[in-house]
């Protein structure tokens, strides 16, 4: 397994390129699947998760081709049966659910494993099909569905942690091709739901609402190809303007929408960072002393839960005491026992973490856990005193496109060693 090392104390300064979303292009690469024509999609990141999401597809019969950014997927005849040992490499892998019942009426997916951030349920997911018509079982570890036809409906897929992103990504899929309207009440509104929606209705879909806790789906006959751009990747985005902020450099995001990171720039603005706003750019100037903020994870508009470990490292070397509440994944706390052994002073009381800055952390062996927790690894090794080794870089390599060049393109001395 390939592990990294960050050398510590190198300022960054410079620009780096945003790469597009993996959040958005999952559930648009699945979406693909609604149609027997040819879909184009550009600006989708070269990840693994990615390219586990290509050989499900290509797996159910879809012709896939891949030429850097730009995906062609043509799905003229497919099996509606995803198997356990690709579905259970990626949770996300259960959004191919919507489109199989929405274009086959029937589907078989293994259901996802739970992860380190937590129990991983679908149980809203079900919640929408079987208000759609679906009737759905849980039989030797997959879940199947399966419906005569499906009726527009009326179903609000709010949990006991809020809207659930996938479900309202995959309960649209289901509903673009069912008779009649459906309604998603409490539905996500994250800019990756808005970038699905927009590319079914270009595929022909009928959905008003996208972005908002309300989404309308008029039922439509069949779904034609159609080519789009996936947005850019709001939480790379995020990483690297923490890593601007720790680093206490000049950093330039570009190829960004700084729309989409409203929460985070406010938290950072709010602990003293300048942050400056251009068009399809962030910049990110370092702060001499910056303060400590207090922070709630929340559904979009809210601070991204996804960004929680990247705050927390940044805050572990932010003079004062910092708060941060995760209320989506309560248990998405991984990366804390992690930095600790780098000198953070974190204590964590249930799914609150309060952090007290200290004057320098120093680099130690860490070990990745979960996507973001790594992200965070990296970001603390950066300023932090020494070598810091992120073993199992995998988990980074799933959600972040050539991190350690890209850092290094700012100044960063990061080397990935092969295992
Ligand atoms: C998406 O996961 C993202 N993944 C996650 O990003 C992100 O953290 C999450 O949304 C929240 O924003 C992708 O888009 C591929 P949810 P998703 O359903 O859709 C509970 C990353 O790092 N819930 O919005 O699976 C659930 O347990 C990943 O890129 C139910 O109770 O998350 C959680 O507490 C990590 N029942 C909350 O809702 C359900 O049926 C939000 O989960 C579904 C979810």
């Amino acid at each position: 397994m390939d592990k990294i090392l960050v050398h510590g104390g190198h300022p960054l300064n410079g620009t780096v390129r945003v790469s597009g979303s993996k959040n958005s292009a999952l559930p648009i690469l699945a979406a693909a699947l609604l149609t027997r024509q040819p879909c184009v999609i550009s600006n989708v990141p070269d990840l693994s998760d990615i390219n586990y999401m290509l050989q499900i597809l290509s797996h159910l019969g879809a012709h896939v081709e891949r030429a850097s950014g730009v995906v062609r997927i043509e799905a003229e005849k497919i099996k509606t049966e995803a198997p356990y040992d690709i579905v259970r490499k990626m949770r996300a892998s259960v959004c191919v659910l919507g489109p199989l019942l929405g274009r086959e009426r029937e589907a078989t997916v293994s259901l996802p494993g739970g992860c380190v951030i937590g129990d991983r349920p679908i149980d809203l997911h079900l919640k929408g099909f079987e208000a759609l018509g679906a009737v759905s079982r849980i039989e030797h570890g997959n879940v199947k569905l399966f419906a005569k036809e499906l009726r527009g409906a009326t179903v609000n897929l709010r949990g006991k942690q809020g809207p659930t992103v996938l479900g309202t990504d995959n309960v649209m899929m289901a509903a673009v091709l069912a008779e009649g309207t459906t309604v998603i009440e409490s539905a996500a509104a994250e800019p990756e739901v808005v970038d699905l929606a927009n590319f079914l209705n270009k595929m022909g879909a009928k959905i008003e609402g996208a972005g908002t806790r309300r989404i309308v789906i008029e039922g439509v006959p069949e779904l034609h190809g159609a080519e789009h751009e996936v947005i850019p990747d709001r939480i790379e985005a995020g990483t690297y303007l923490v890593a601007g902020a720790i680093m206490g450099g000049d950093v330039m995001l570009r190829r960004v929408d700084p729309t989409h990171l409203g929460a985070l720039i406010d938290a950072l603005r709010q602990s003293g960072y300048e942050i400056e706003i251009g068009k399809g750019t962030l910049r990110i100037k370092g702060h001499p002393s910056p303060t400590p903020v207090q922070l709630t994870t929340e559904p979009y508009p809210g601070f991204p839960t996804d960004m929680q470990a990247q705050m927390c490292a940044l805050l572990s070397q932010t003079s004062g005491i910092s708060v941060i509440s995760e209320t989506i994944f309560p248990q998405r706390f991984m990366h804390v026992s992690e930095l600790k052994r780098m000198g953070a002073d974190i204590s964590l009381d249930g799914h609150t973490a309060i952090i007290k800055g200290v004057e320098k952390m120093s680099g130690a062996p860490v070990m990745a856990s979960d996507l973001r927790a790594s992200a965070a690894l990296v970001l603390a090794g950066l300023r932090a005193d020494g070598v810091t080794e992120v073993n199992r870089v995998y988990h980074i390599d799933r959600g972040y496109e050539s991190i350690d060049e890209k850092l290094n393109q700012l100044g960063a001395r990061i080397e990935r060693m092969k295992a």
